[in-house]
């Protein structure tokens, strides 16, 4: 449980020294920098300065990562095996103690480094020789680049998810032909499927953004120190190995700079940069779900359970789950807009303001994952109103486009061509006709190329089926391409 700072603290006026530095004179404690003060912080520098409150989430890739210090310093003989063993065993008691939600997290402690390292010193004597040749620099380094990496994998899958719904509502649409929008007019017939496909092409470049994080984020820094390393005899490649920092051929990955290592923020800018873009891939997909459970489209109905009445209206079904997920998209481009103005104007290297990194990349991965498990969990309970499609698809205009391909095979210039289907179609808005319904003793007096076959041009069935190039909407296209996210 969190200690309430205001009541937390008390100012000392001089210091006394425990035998790490860490317990003040009289008892209390002072955080392990401590030694040249001689009186402590402002009850507002620790509300400023704390971190612990949002990076205690940290806590189980910290312990990963202290454990694989102290292996890394008896490696090499800075610590006694025993050393090593009684201080990961002491790291195992408080991770247990973690997530039993046992462990008192005092503000006063800054972040959740200091909260571990001062309980574990108190248990284990050992435990003052953990910090030899790192830095909490290097350190939240570490420990960020792990959470990246468990992050990613965690995206990852819910991302999966909402690909297999959506190829799944792909494929129960198939033959439900609805018009497909330019400038949200009406403009040329498409399955369902193909339209709802387009957003599984986005959601699979996403994997790919998550994926190229996750690489980017598979480098170890420890061993950087604050910024200039260590003068100590310390085995860079152990501990990278022991964290996971390797490549295919398990050859350790290493930070090749100490400087840019303690510094260097794009992971979480990057980051940040795929929740945006998952983001912006399901609020376009909220809305347009939102749109076609309107009763003005009418193309869709969504499940009770992603719904929500109105306190006033009782026939109101409103698309809440959906609207939801447009708004909190707006969140992850924020998220990543205060990375890049945060790190922007900063003087190499560590600065205290990169404390501020974690809450905006925290909340990007909550917020993802939340929309992306609601997106799927939403989604098989979707349904189409097959008829209410069907009236919306038979709007003839929407085959315009294919009688100036009907006159462009008869030789005509397609600009040429162009021009006659509008004349057609202000015809047929003039006489208030349907364009498939205009008498042919008019149409044949707009171009002598319009034979009384161009009414075919207004066969969906055909003008889908002919559709049959890489990426068109023609069924065997999209059936191959359902069948081939099946396969992926
Ligand atoms: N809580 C700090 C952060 O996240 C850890 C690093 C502190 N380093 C320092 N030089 N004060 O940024």
């Amino acid at each position: 449980m969190m200690r309430i700072l205001s009541l937390g603290w008390i100012r000392f006026a001089k210091a006394g020294r425990s035998e790490n530095s860490i317990i003040m004179a009289d008892g209390k404690k002072q955080a392990t920098w401590g030694g040249r003060f001689s009186e402590g912080p402002a009850e507002l520098m620790l509300r400023i300065g704390e971190s612990v409150s949002f990076d205690q989430r940290l806590a189980p890739f910290d312990i990963q990562g202290s454990q694989a210090q102290a292996a890394m310093l008896a490696h090499v003989g800075i610590i006694t095996l025993e050393e090593r063993d009684a201080i990961q065993a002491g790291l195992d008691v408080i991770l247990t103690q973690i997530k039993a939600g046992e462990f008192t997290w005092d503000p006063a402690l800054e972040d959740v480094h200091m909260n571990i390292e001062q309980a574990l010193t108190l248990e284990v004597p050992a435990a003052a020789k953990l910090h030899t040749a790192r830095s909490r620099n290097d350190q939240v380094a570490t420990d960020m680049r792990l959470w990246f990496k468990s992050a990613c994998d965690e995206l990852d899958l819910s991302l999966a998810k909402v690909i297999a719904a959506l190829v799944d509502l792909a494929d129960q649409t198939q033959e439900v032909i609805i018009p497909g929008y330019t400038h949200l007019q009406r403009a040329q017939p498409v399955p369902m499927a193909h339209h709802l496909l387009a957003y599984v092409e986005m959601f699979a470049r996403d994997r790919t953004l998550i994926a190229a994080v996750k690489e980017q984020a598979n480098v170890c820094p420890l061993g950087s120190g604050a910024i200039a390393g260590t003068t100590l005899p310390i085995d860079r490649d152990f501990v990278a190995k022991e964290l996971g920092f390797v490549d295919d051929e398990g050859k350790p990955q290493l930070t090749q700079n100490s400087m840019d290592a303690v510094s260097d923020r794009d992971t979480f800018i990057q980051f940040a940069s795929a929740c945006a873009a998952v983001g912006i891939h399901l609020s376009r997909l909220s809305e347009d779900f939102i749109l076609w459970s309107s009763v003005e489209f009418g193309f869709v109905k969504l499940p009770d359970a992603f719904t929500t009445g109105s306190s006033l209206m009782p026939q109101k079904k409103n698309p809440d789950a959906f609207e939801l997920v447009r708004g909190k998209s707006a969140r992850l481009t924020g998220n990543l807009q205060m990375l890049l103005t945060m790190v922007k104007g900063l003087p190499l290297t560590y600065n205290r303001d990169l404390q501020e990194d974690k809450p905006p990349v925290f909340d990007s991965f909550d917020q993802t994952k939340l929309i992306l498990d609601c997106v799927a969990a939403c989604l098989p309970g979707v349904s189409a109103d097959v008829k209410r499609c069907a009236f919306a698809v038979a709007d003839p205009a929407l085959l315009a486009t294919d009688v100036v391909d009907y006159l462009v095979k008869k030789a005509l210039p397609f600009r040429e061509a162009h021009h006659v289907v509008g004349a057609l179609v202000a015809l047929s808005e003039q006489l208030d006709i349907p364009l498939n319904k205009l008498p042919f003793e008019e149409v044949s007096k707009i171009h002598e190329a319009l034979g009384e076959d161009w009414v075919q041009a207004f066969d969906l069935e055909k003008a889908l089926a002919a559709r049959d190039k890489p990426g068109m909407p023609g069924p065997d296209q999209v059936a191959a391409r359902i069948a081939h996210w099946r396969n992926v």
